[in-house]
């Protein structure tokens, strides 16, 4: 059988955070752990530029996210992890590609949609502060994308759209030249949308509500125990469903400790306790990876040689896919 190849991109926006980890991490590892399944995970540095301007934030920020995977079980030798920018053939296929890409489709596309939408609600041009990066980007990933011929791209719910777009843009270019880039699917984690953030809402670094995965023991434990929780008395027996400590418990917990742990809300648990039985479900399960981390963030040529194996692994794969695109265009002459 011919092993499906997966792909997905990863922005580097900085240590990842619980959120992140159970939502899109762990299921992306465990894909790549697949039979069948070749996996191709890269840093999409390209993409960071768009509104990561600053060098020295840029830089750690690729550090950052290479050594966060590869801590939290990346094997290299199975998964190939590549830097996007040292691939310069994206760059070619994403020029060929924007010329199959309507413009229409690329207005509909949310993160340009939702710059203008922001701008005209506060009476500006539309287009204010909206980079030709910002609007192309679809364009960049469906190269991304159809370089490989991925079969699979676990995603967020939230690039969905891109994903229908890259899907758009190779079968328009495949009904004039002929059957030539694959047609991707999505894989959507529905995890994701199920972790909670400290205050409740959905774990995300722009509310502020959310648990960085490499926090120290003690910061950790600080910021559980400041988990807002109702006045409760300790024998009171509680909801599990009903709070927010036992739902972020719930993320990692097995079923026995689940149960275990439902129980004990039924039959009266003081906060103080959960949280702390919290904090120590999270600190077990992060505390070898937080090493792991540590280790790569100090030992950085580690994660440099790393990303330079992955590009020269996928180079040539992604040469010969523009190779066959020139040719089906005319660019090759002969
Ligand atoms: N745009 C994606 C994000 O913001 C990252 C990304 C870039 C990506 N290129 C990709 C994801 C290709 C999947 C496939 O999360």
């Amino acid at each position: 059988m011919k092993s499906k190849i997966c792909l997905t991109g990863i922005k580097p926006t900085g240590t990842p955070h619980l959120g992140n980890y159970i939502g899109s991490i762990k299921p992306a590892l465990s894909l790549a752990k697949k039979e069948n399944h070749q996996s191709f995970y890269f840093i999409a540095d390209y993409h960071a530029l768009i509104n990561n301007h600053d060098k020295s934030m840029l830089e750690e920020q690729i550090y950052e996210v290479a050594a966060s995977w590869l801590a939290l079980g990346l094997d290299s030798e199975k998964t190939t992890l590549y830097q996007q920018s040292d691939i310069p053939e994206i760059l070619e296929l994403n020029w060929i590609l924007s010329c199959f890409a309507g413009k229409g489709l690329l207005n509909r596309a949310h993160a340009y949609k939702a710059a203008t939408d922001k701008n005209k609600q506060s009476h500006k041009d539309c287009d204010s502060g909206v980079s030709m990066g910002l609007f192309c980007y679809p364009v960049l990933m469906a190269a991304d994308i159809l370089f490989i011929s991925s079969d699979i791209v676990p995603v967020g719910a939230d690039q969905v759209q891109h994903i229908e777009i890259a899907r758009d843009i190779a079968q328009t270019f495949n009904h004039t030249y002929g059957e030539t880039l694959s047609i991707p699917e999505s894989f959507v984690q529905k995890e994701a949308a199920l972790v909670p953030g400290l205050d409740g809402r959905k774990m995300s670094k722009s509310y502020n509500n959310h648990i960085p995965l490499f926090l120290p023991e003690k910061k950790l434990r600080k910021l559980i125990m400041k988990i807002p929780t109702d006045s409760t008395p300790p024998e009171t027996p509680k909801d599990p469903e009903q709070s927010n400590v036992f739902k972020l418990y719930q993320t990692l917990a097995n079923p026995n400790q689940l149960n275990e742990q439902r129980e004990k809300y039924q039959n009266g648990i003081s906060w103080g306790e959960a949280k702390q039985e919290l904090y120590e479900l999270i600190n077990k399960d992060l505390a070898p990876a937080r090493e792991r981390y540590a280790d790569l963030m100090n030992n950085k040529k580690i994660i440099r040689e790393i990303l330079r194996e992955g590009a020269e692994r996928v180079r040539p794969k992604a040469q010969n896919l523009l190779q066959e695109v020139k040719e089906r265009i005319g660019l090759k002459l002969k």
